[in-house]
């Protein structure tokens, strides 16, 4: 690495990416080399980025991988004048990212109270730390049943999420972990599906009940919700009316929540 470089990443490292899949016009997700001494917790996320005119420009990304695994995934939106993610998606297998090691985040297991049932809410790339929660070993140690709900407007942005629990379906040690302990509910808003309406709504008439067993209980439940701050604040209004405690990592509760990051 040229000294230029060295001296702009001011912290961070320079990682090789690998695995880029282009799911939709709007999204992608790469692969890159995980430094051997980085360590985080499953549904983190860090800064990475690109080197732009000598300077790092960096965004929050939720790690998608499991802490277990060896490779560090990120799944990104696509915004066309987006500092970041007009650049980013034009990444080639062996270019570089960088990325400050530096992860935290509250969408992990430290800011939850035990509890029976998890419920994992994301709309949109607000799926990928959850990519990493569910492929966690520690997730079906603790929980009896885990719910992944994936909302978005049209079918295609939901091949991410299949192809995610598919995965898990067919890999080599999860299905003895994870047995039947997990359900994905997969909605589109905006085109026809075998299954629609938003999250929000399949709460509130029963819908989500209907397919996990039962109504959202605070003494029974715990929840994670990562999308956009619309859908962050009406989902928690929910949690707080039905009396569910927000938790941090410092102090543990019933619900915790995260934006997808953007742009
Ligand atoms: P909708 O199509 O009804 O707006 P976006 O791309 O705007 O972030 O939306 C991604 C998905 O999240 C869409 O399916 C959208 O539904 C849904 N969504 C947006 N806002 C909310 C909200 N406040 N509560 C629940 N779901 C939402």
């Amino acid at each position: 690495m040229d000294q230029v470089v060295d001296k702009a990443l001011r912290g961070a490292v320079a990682l090789g990416v690998r695995n880029i899949r282009h799911w939709t016009d709007k999204t992608f997700s790469f692969q890159c080399e995980r430094p051997p001494s980085f360590r985080f917790r499953s549904g983190e996320f860090v800064m990475i980025g690109l080197i732009v005119d000598g300077k790092p420009l960096l965004r929050a990304y939720s790690i998608a991988s499991p802490a277990w695994d060896e490779t560090l995934e990120f799944y990104s939106i696509k915004v066309q004048d987006g500092p970041l993610t007009s650049r980013l998606q034009h990444l080639t297998a062996g270019d570089q990212i960088v990325m400050r090691p530096k992860p935290v985040g509250t969408l992990v297991h430290d800011a939850l109270t035990p509890g029976k049932r998890l419920f994992l809410f994301s709309t949109g790339t607000g799926i990928a730390p959850f990519a990493s929660v569910i492929r966690d070993p520690e997730t079906y140690d603790k929980f009896e049943q885990v719910v992944l709900t994936h909302t978005c407007r049209e079918t295609g942005e939901l091949a991410y999420g299949q192809d995610l629990v598919a995965g898990i379906r067919s890999h080599e040690f999860l299905p003895e972990i994870v047995g039947d302990k997990l359900t994905h509910i997969a909605t589109t808003t905006r085109q026809a599906s075998a299954a629609m309406g938003r999250m929000t709504d399949w709460i509130r008439d029963g819908r989500l009940a209907a397919a996990t067993g039962g109504p959202l209980d605070q003494g029974s439940d715990r929840v994670m919700i990562c999308g956009s701050m619309d859908m962050l604040k009406d989902h928690k209004a929910i949690c707080e009316e039905l009396g569910f405690v927000e938790g941090s990592n410092s102090e543990p509760g019933q619900f915790v929540i995260e934006k997808a990051f953007v742009d």
